[in-house]
């Protein structure tokens, strides 16, 4: 065959894409061993049924045509609502562009900041498709580190350093995050902005788990000052409704930055089917009592989780705040994540994330997702605990 671009064999550095670990377990699973895999962001319940029937009404009353490229009015006019409440930023529906899922918002921003060649920056540890979805804009991902005793936070002067160094045109954050389980607290985000403003830099802000709150409170970068005309905000439903499948996202951006989105849109996805964002808005419309429900599980199975590491302390755990996931210390086993989570696999059936799959900065690190029921959750970490502590005697 002719050949492929660079763009797309280079997509992951020509290397692994870090989910080994995951794939191995799935294959083990197909073969019929029953593992525990705490691995993947996905919810343990399916998408509610009401969500489900209000799809199912939207199809077969007809809305099964092409949807409008932007999103349909009454939903980008919800999203707007919620997030001018939510944030106090005023928004309207033309800050919006419905997307297939957060990870098509990703990728858009990207594309709609960066051209051929131009640096964007990421916080290592990071969510594993970052890297791939900077390169596939034909940008260079440049990671910025951060270290495991200051919760992976970034630091605000690296960032600009970095920013400096490399020419960067934009800066992607996630918080609460997604490896780690931490919440940027406001004096970060207030330095981080402060490095978008004086370096001129295009805030990529992934919030996506912006309903999976645990202690403290979410802020959304855009709400600072000088922020909301320098801010892409990326959200989902996949993580606050249930709705991984679904495929449903947004982004919010500056109006003149949309339209030039829509024409993206155009050109590549056009737009998300209509039934689909019927559904999303109907979800939207139960407000947060329907999210609380589907964030409990993961609140109630974090603090069990954080009780049974407590109990030791070979494993420690980096403090959380929220999201799906914590973020495990097993440096004390002398191992790194990968050949942890390995032996733990081929040991005990047990399925973890090395952090390694997230980038450097998580080396000698686990990451848990909190997506099996509490017993089968409290039996796995104490396990995974007790087998940290016989590898020091190793
Ligand atoms: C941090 C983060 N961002 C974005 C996504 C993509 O979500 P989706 O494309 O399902 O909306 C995920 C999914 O796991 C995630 O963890």
């Amino acid at each position: 065959m002719p050949q492929l671009s660079p763009r797309i064999t280079q997509l992951n550095e020509g290397g692994s894409d870090g989910w080994e670990v995951f794939y191995r377990a799935r294959a083990m699973v197909a073969a019929g061993t029953d593992v525990t895999e705490l691995t993947i962001g996905e919810h343990d319940i399916r998408t509610a049924p009401a969500i489900l029937d209000a799809m199912h009404e939207a199809a077969h009353g007809g809305h099964t045509g092409y949807a409008m490229v932007p999103g349909i009015p009454a939903l980008r006019a919800a999203l707007a609502q919620r997030l001018t409440e939510r944030t106090g930023v005023p928004t309207t529906a033309e800050n919006i562009l419905v997307t297939p899922g957060g990870q098509a918002g990703l990728f858009s921003a990207h594309m709609a900041v960066l051209d051929p060649g131009d640096a964007a920056l990421y916080v290592d540890p990071y969510y594993a498709t970052y890297p791939g979805t900077i390169r596939a804009a034909s940008g260079r991902a440049v990671p910025v580190q951060t270290r495991a005793r200051d919760a992976f936070l970034p630091d605000p002067a690296a960032v600009s350093e970095a920013a400096a160094e490399s020419g960067a045109k934009s800066l992607l954050i996630n918080t609460p995050n997604n490896p780690t389980g931490t919440i940027y607290p406001q004096a970060t985000l207030e330095a981080l902005a402060e490095v978008c403003r004086d370096r001129d830099l295009w805030l990529i802000s992934d919030e996506v788990y912006d309903t999976q709150l645990w202690e403290g409170a979410h802020l959304s970068p855009r709400t600072l000052p000088g922020m909301a005309e320098r801010t892409m905000v990326i959200g989902s439903m996949s993580k606050s409704h249930a709705m991984t499948g679904s495929r449903i996202g947004w982004i919010v951006a500056p109006a003149p930055a949309i339209e030039r989105l829509i024409d993206l849109a155009t050109a590549t996805t056009y737009g998300v089917p209509g039934y689909i964002q019927d559904a999303a808005l109907f979800a939207l419309t139960r407000g947060p009592d329907l999210e609380e429900r589907i964030a409990a599980p993961f609140r109630r199975r974090r603090a069990l989780a954080l009780e049974v590491i407590a109990r030791q302390d070979t494993v420690t755990a980096i403090p959380s705040q929220g999201a799906m996931y914590l973020m495990l210390d097993i440096r004390a086993t002398g191992l790194s994540g990968r050949d942890f989570a390995d032996r733990l696999l081929d040991a005990h059936h047990i399925a973890v994330m090395p952090g390694e799959s997230f980038g450097r900065s998580a080396a000698g690190h686990v990451r848990v997702a909190l997506t099996v029921d509490d017993a089968r959750l409290d039996a796995a970490l104490g396990t995974l605990c007790a087998f940290a502590e016989s590898l020091t005697h190793e």
